[in-house]
Order: C-alpha cells, then structure tokens, then sequence
C-alpha cells in the first residue's frame, strides 16, 4: 500500500517521454542530486533507483524488494519522501534528490545518522538508509513526534533483522536535537 504521504505513485505519467510502435524512447532529464546538477538521458522507464545506484553510483540508496513494499530505497524528492524503485526517472525532472550520501555536511553526520549510531539502531545495515531518509522526512515535518507518529510515519520501512526497538530509539533521540 502506498501511503498518502508519498507522492501519489499512480498519478505518475511521463512528463518528457513518449512512446513509438511499443518502443520506450531515451529522454534526458536534468536532477539535482545531493546538490550536483545532473543530466542523464535514458530509457523513460528506468526508475529512479536504478539510475542513482548504476549511473551515479550511489550506492547507499538500496533495491529491496523493488515494488514499493520495504522501503529500502527511500530518498528524498524536493524535501519529500520517496520510494525510487516504483519512480521513474522521469519524475524526477528539474527536481532535487537528497540521498543518503547527501546528508552529512563534511565530516559532520546529520543529527539522525548520529543518533542511529548512538543508540547502536543497525544490525546489517540494509534498511538503514531508508530508515534515516523516512526519519529525515519526519522530523522535518515534525520535529517531536509521539511515538505513535513515528511508528505511523516509518511504518512502511523495514527492518528484517527487526531492529525496531533501537530505531525507534533513535528517531526519539535525534527529535530531542
Ligand atoms: S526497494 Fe523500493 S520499496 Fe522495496
Ligand atoms: S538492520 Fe538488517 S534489515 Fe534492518
């Protein structure tokens, strides 16, 4: 189920693309990645996934079950969040995508990696990068959510090690920031 908090997956049309006989044509789409402008021209219905981790190399961003049901592969679409495996590139045309290789500033982590690894909230690591993103998403919008709220918001992410308990330590630690 597609939460009504992420873009409306189903809305999605093409906005640069267009068919022939059956045949996806190329489009180049301009993004803004981490704040790196890029153009990138591929097939229309490449997700948006695929492109970050195989064109950019942003690996951090992860393919879990890649049919918007784990959220491993959650980044960030105009502050938004997304699941990039089920959004084609072209959607993100002339937006800005902040993945998890965009958050720390420097050697500065952001306040929610640090307080992922302060209350220890990762065992393998797979679910990590879409846990943050969905907390980034969170706290911006509410800064000190209940826990309800923040069980609510990252329940579409998760965790098959079930670290639940420590990530949700961690979303409260990094809201008391
Ligand atoms: S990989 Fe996108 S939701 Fe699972
Ligand atoms: S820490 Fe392994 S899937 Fe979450």
């Amino acid at each position: 189920m597609i939460r009504d908090d992420y873009y409306i997956l189903t809305d999605i049309v093409p906005v640069n693309s267009w068919s022939n006989g059956g045949y996806i044509m190329d489009v180049t789409v301009n993004i803004t990645v981490n704040g790196i402008k890029k153009t990138i021209t591929t097939n229309a219905e490449r997700s948006l996934l695929d492109v970050l981790r195989e064109e950019l190399h942003l690996t951090g961003t992860k393919y879990g079950c890649g049919e918007g049901r784990c959220g491993a592969c959650t980044v960030l679409m105009n502050g938004k969040r997304i699941l990039s495996c089920v959004t084609p590139v072209v959607q993100a045309d002339k937006k800005a995508i902040t993945t998890i290789e965009g958050l720390a500033k420097g050697d500065s982590l952001h306040p929610v990696q640090e307080a992922f690894l302060a209350e220890g909230a990762m065992q393998c690591g797979y679910c990590t990068p879409g846990m943050i993103m969905t907390a980034v998403a969170l706290l911006e919008k509410n800064p000190n959510p209940t826990d309800e709220e923040i069980t609510t918001a990252m329940n579409i992410n998760m965790c098959r090690c079930n670290g639940y308990p420590k990530i949700l330590n961690a979303v409260r630690r990094a809201g008391k920031k």
